[in-house]
């Protein structure tokens, strides 16, 4: 009998891409390094990771910003056993690339990935589907008003994707698809038979079509909030919305005591940088 090790679950945050739509903010600044409130934004969708259980994390990051998410994180979460990596996407080709970028660091497992300008209030219904996941492709939806400007989903009454179409002029639900995905170990070799788009850019609609076809596309409708920060009025209301959700509250205590270590070291870092006569 040959044994075979049971899949465990990566987590990459891709947190690349160029955030003209920020400019002039973003121009030295990656924007997920931005503050949404206390923490800065990576710290949204790092939760969610963190709080599903998940040990190994990999943060694909633009040339410009590589080292700079990894120098602040790695230390954080090391003492706790979570391992904090970073990969470099040299353009921003589109989100399938993170499962070719992350192919070596996926290894056998199957991977969570969620987009690094991403805030989901209701963490808790992600979270708990990561720590259920089986097989096949699994996303996350959200009801909104204006599903036009969305990848916007249509499920059958197990809550089995049927359909998804990208900013559809007569949408055929309100179920806007979220930045957040679970896919098994197949979504490495699936993300190398995608081809760029009209726009020039790999699609993750085509990754979920895949899954799709094979009636193994799950969906979990979310409540709460949601949004991604990349116009100048969705960042400020993540602000908002992150004090007045008491987000930060809600963080996995191991992020909230990693914040407060990191707080002391860098108290006393101060501490002894100060000139003594
Ligand atoms: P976008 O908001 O679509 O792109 P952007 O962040 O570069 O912003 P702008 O349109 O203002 O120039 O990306 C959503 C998230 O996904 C964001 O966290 C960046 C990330 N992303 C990548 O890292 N690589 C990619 O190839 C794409 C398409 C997105």
């Amino acid at each position: 009998m040959s044994m075979t090790k049971a899949k465990e679950m990566k987590g990459i945050i891709l947190a690349g891409g160029n955030a003209t739509r920020l400019y002039p903010c973003t121009a030295q600044i990656s924007k997920q390094m931005l503050p949404v409130y206390k923490v800065p934004m990576i710290f949204y969708p790092l939760n969610i990771l963190i709080k599903a259980g998940i040990k190994d994390i990999l943060i694909i990051v633009s040339p410009p910003h590589s080292g700079r998410f990894v120098n602040l994180l790695e230390p954080m979460f090391r003492d706790v056993g979570i391992r904090i990596l970073s990969g470099v996407q040299e353009i921003p080709s589109g989100i399938p690339e993170a499962f070719t970028i992350g192919e070596g660091f996926i290894g056998d497992d199957n991977v969570t990935l969620i987009l690094g300008d991403n805030i989901f209030e209701d963490t808790d219904t992600i979270a708990t589907a990561i720590k259920n996941f089986d097989k096949g492709g699994h996303v996350f939806a959200k009801e909104v008003k204006d599903p036009e400007r969305f990848g916007v989903a249509t499920v059958d009454k197990n809550n089995i994707v049927t359909n998804i179409v990208e900013k559809p002029e007569n949408p055929e639900s309100n179920l806007a698809v979220t930045g957040a995905y679970i896919y098994d170990n197949t979504v490495v070799a699936a993300s190398k038979t995608i081809v760029p788009s009209g726009r020039g850019e790999l699609e993750i609609v085509d990754l979920h079509n895949f899954y799709l076809q094979k009636g193994e596309l799950n969906l979990s409708k979310l409540e709460g909030a949601y949004l991604d920060a990349g116009t100048p009025d969705a960042y400020l209301d993540a602000c908002n919305l992150a004090r007045d959700h008491k987000l930060y509250d809600n963080f996995d205590s191991i992020i909230q005591s990693a914040v407060e270590q990191g707080r002391d070291r860098f108290k006393m870092q101060a501490k002894n940088m100060l000139y003594k006569k």
